[in-house]
């Protein structure tokens, strides 16, 4: 799967940037500033039906306007699909397969995979465990079209249940425990759902991953995945622990507060790595995110690498490269604000390359 054209309107720098692409691999030259990353973010953008850096559509819309339409022509099965997103300040987001809007935007999600690598991934070491959550959510999302109802479900049921909490006092006074008890008979089994995904996904994930990580450098990375559900009688914990609920006016335990933990050696990757180490687990994580999604749908996802090669030595930077010219990618985009080390870097690929030069908000080929 791989897009032929691109038009941005009104998106972030991008006035109206129309290109066309390559199948294979896009390289994307160009001035800090000139709007490489909100190009690819635009790519993101269309294929997951939303941003990959903020989640609110708004500080997508160009200074002054009122709203941004991004569309692109995919090459998928052999076959020419469009999609339009086209997103108006005070009302609701539109996406178009082929003309047809979607019922609901989270039917997009999974269509076009795209896998992205950017400078500030490393924020999913060192932040909070939404980061991670959100992280592992999207790809399990791509892969499994029923995941991500799951998690809206399991969204609409805590705010329900959480706006109980809150109207009751400290005492449970005004507790509406009928309604509570409908409220956990429907997200007990969700809890569970959601979990035994995403356990299925990391068991098949970590060899994946530790795989390529091993062709990046030689230390031993570990993912962790925790979750109050490990609880055998989780049921009981959950039931057990409405007081403290009632009290904190909001739900502790369920697979909303699951966290991934990531570990070098027997420590803490986040307290213990360094900037490269870090920056090379990031790198490991999202070719074995591309791998996952390809050996589970047979769709090769589109590679977006936003400066990849920033804070690696050269004995990672040739190891990465020998990854990605070895490995069966499909439509590959690269940027970097130096096209000549770029080109150098690139030219061990042995696959053509397109060169195309960012300029305020424009493109050239
Ligand atoms: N909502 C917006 N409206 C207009 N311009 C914006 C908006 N948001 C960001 N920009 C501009 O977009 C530019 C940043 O673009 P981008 O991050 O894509 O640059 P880049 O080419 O990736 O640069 P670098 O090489 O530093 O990574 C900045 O000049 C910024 O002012
Ligand atoms: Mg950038």
């Amino acid at each position: 799967m791989w897009i032929k054209h691109l038009q941005l309107t009104h998106f972030r720098n991008h006035e109206d940037t129309k290109s066309d692409f390559e199948e294979h691999i896009n390289c994307l030259v160009g001035k800090n500033g000139s709007g490489k990353t909100n190009l690819l973010d635009g790519i993101y953008y269309l294929c997951i039906g939303r941003g990959a850096f903020s989640y609110t559509d708004t500080q997508h819309l160009q200074h002054g306007k009122t709203f941004f339409s991004l569309k692109g022509t995919f090459e998928k099965d052999n076959r020419k699909n469009t999609v339009h997103c086209i997103i108006e300040k005070g009302k609701q987001k539109t996406i178009k397969l082929n003309g047809k809007p979607y019922p609901k935007i989270s039917e997009h999600v999974g269509n076009f995979p795209c896998v992205l690598l950017a400078p500030n991934d490393t924020d999913l070491i060192r932040e909070g465990s939404e980061l991670r959550r959100n992280f592992f959510d999207t790809i399990i999302s791509q892969i499994h079209k029923n995941y991500i109802q799951l998690l809206i479900k399991q969204k609409q049921l805590l705010k329900q249940r959480n706006q109980l909490l809150k109207d009751a006092d400290q005492q449970e006074r005004f507790l509406k425990k009928d309604v509570l008890e409908i409220y956990d008979a429907q997200l007990l089994p969700i809890f569970s759902e959601i979990y035994r995904f995403r356990n299925e996904f990391i068991d098949n994930f970590l060899p994946i991953f530790s795989e390529i990580y091993a062709a990046l450098a030689d230390e031993e990375m570990k993912i962790n995945y925790r979750s109050h559900l490990e609880e055998e009688n989780f049921e009981t914990i959950f039931k057990e622990n409405l007081l403290k609920d009632v009290i904190l006016q909001r739900t502790e335990k369920g697979t909303h507060r699951d966290d991934y933990k990531f570990i070098l050696g027997k420590k803490m990757l986040k307290h213990y790595g360094s900037q490269g180490q870090q920056k090379s687990f990031v790198i490991a994580l999202k070719l074995a995110t591309f791998s996952i999604i390809y050996n589970q749908t047979q769709i090769k996802p589109i590679l977006l690498l936003d400066d990849i090669f920033d804070k690696l030595d050269e004995n990672r930077i040739e190891n990465l490269l020998k990854l990605l010219s070895k490995s069966d990618f499909g439509q590959v985009f690269v940027t970097d604000a130096r096209p000549e080390r770029t080109r150098k870097l690139l030219d061990s690929f042995g696959r053509p390359i397109a060169f195309f030069e960012v300029k305020n908000g424009t493109i050239i080929q």
